[in-house]
């Protein structure tokens, strides 16, 4: 019979500007979840998580039909049902929606939510510059208070400084509805004057966003910006102390900050208070790992109640990237206190309950129940650094007994079967064992 042969398939592959998240980075992703998820706890914020999908109106009306988020980098579709929806380029949008729909303005405020979570936007490849890419972000619904945006930075700056990173915070305030549009009016009336040497987005800009030319990236278009007037000048009163207040709750921090009159934000919603935080790329220009800013009108726009807001979110893929470039050091890998070695079927049996009991007990259990040898487990119990082994052959089973190795030493012990868990518990000192967020356990020594 001759064997036809089966015509071999193309592979399929990652879509442009998407990006896999391999076991090599995982590690970083668990201790950056860590960390936000015990800065989110310290400071009293709560986890929300809203849809990637919303209506396509939601982003056009929060963000801005004229941002280049809404107009040229968002992934939007018409569903079966005819509706009109996209993936979310940001995650501001999709938490005032769900604040205002779910009656949170009746909560004591302020609201204090958090997440983790993707986000889209069909932007250019580049370094640090995905299709989807992951944010945690902070955000703070129902407080005027300046202290509250001081706050905001500080937790931005500090996050970044516990993952081992760095950064310069770059503020500016964009000012508010009562001082913005003159300013407006005179910044495009600077630019008119030199229209013809602007980039063709940057003249579209002119009209429709003219706030956006102060960070354009063309070379020329930046050099006319170095000189055009800056928001600072043209603040209200109002703005103009609140402003005043962020700086000086700063200065009392001992955080430092550079003022940047180009810091305007891409995203439409800002009012006040706009701020990033920069590093160097590799090729020495400026990367955000984070920005954020006061954005007091959001949640009227959206059809909710006059309420103040502000808030940031990071990128973590930049921030991988530039603790994996600093060759930031994570803590030690978790070592768990007990490998299980089994040898033989009853063995194999008995310890599938023997390791639920132990983790039932609060201790991190490791094992490799698939495999047989002895000698090639202890191998691995070695590797994954655990304290002790706990070995059970068909003798112990027979005596109705264990053995327990401590790793570290090599020496072994015959233990009553049914007093493991304590005499593990004696050895690791625990008295108290309670199991938190963190997926092991803490323990009060
Ligand atoms: P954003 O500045 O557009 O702000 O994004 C925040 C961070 O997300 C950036 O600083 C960057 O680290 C990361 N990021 C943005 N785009 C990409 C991309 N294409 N690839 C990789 N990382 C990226 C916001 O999104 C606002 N919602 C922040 C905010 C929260 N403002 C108030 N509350």
């Amino acid at each position: 019979m001759s064997s036809t042969k089966k015509p071999k398939k193309a592979p399929i592959q990652l879509v442009k500007g998407m990006k896999d998240i391999l076991p090599l980075e995982a590690d970083f992703w668990s201790f950056i979840k860590e960390r936000v998820f015990l800065m989110a706890r310290d400071y009293g914020f709560q986890y929300i998580d809203t849809p990637i999908v919303e209506a396509t109106a939601l982003f056009k009306r929060a963000v801005g039909e004229e941002t280049d988020a809404v107009s040229k980098e968002m992934y939007s579709f018409v569903d079966q049902g005819g509706d009109k929806l996209s993936l979310r380029p940001e995650n501001t949008a999709g938490v005032v929606r769900a604040y205002i729909e779910h009656g949170m303005l009746s909560l004591p405020q302020p609201v204090k939510l958090f997440y983790f979570a993707p986000q889209f936007r069909h932007e250019k490849p580049q370094a640090g510059r995905y299709r989807q890419f992951w944010q945690f972000g902070f955000e703070v619904l129902g407080e005027t208070d300046p202290v509250v945006d001081a706050q905001l930075i500080s937790m931005s700056y500090f996050i970044l400084k516990e993952l081992g990173l760095n950064t310069e915070v770059q503020i500016n305030s964009i000012g508010d509805d009562a001082c913005r549009p003159k300013y407006i009016k005179v910044l495009s009336q600077y630019f008119k004057d030199n229209k013809k040497d602007l980039c063709a987005d940057c003249q579209k800009r002119l009209v429709k966003n003219p706030l956006r030319l102060l960070d354009c990236k063309v070379k020329k278009c930046q050099e006319i910006a170095q000189n055009a007037p800056q928001t600072v000048d043209y603040l209200c009163d109002v703005c103009n102390k609140d402003f005043t207040a962020v700086l000086e709750y700063l200065d009392e921090m001992d955080i430092k900050y550079v003022l940047n009159p180009k810091i305007v934000r891409g995203l439409d919603y800002y009012t006040k208070t706009a701020w990033e935080l920069v590093e160097l790329d590799e090729e020495g220009k400026l990367q955000a790992l984070g920005g954020g800013g006061r954005y007091d009108a959001l949640v009227e726009n959206l059809g909710g109640r006059n309420t103040p807001a502000a808030g940031f979110a990071c990128g973590v893929e930049r921030i991988i990237s530039k603790m994996r470039e600093h060759k930031v050091e994570l803590p030690a890998a978790f070592r768990p206190d007990i490998y299980i070695a089994q040898l033989g079927t009853e063995a194999r049996k008995k310890s599938l309950r023997l390791m639920q009991e132990l983790r039932e007990a609060g201790l991190s259990v490791a094992e490799d129940i698939s495999k047989t040898g002895l000698k090639n487990q202890l191998e691995l119990a070695d590797k994954r650094k655990a304290k002790y082994a706990l070995i059970l052959g068909q003798k112990e089973i027979v005596d109705g007994t264990i053995l327990i190795r401590d790793m570290e030493n090599g020496v072994q012990e015959t233990v009553d079967y049914k007093k493991i868990v304590k005499e593990i518990q004696k050895r690791l000192n625990i008295h108290v064992v309670e199991k938190v967020l963190r997926g092991h356990s803490i323990r009060n020594k």
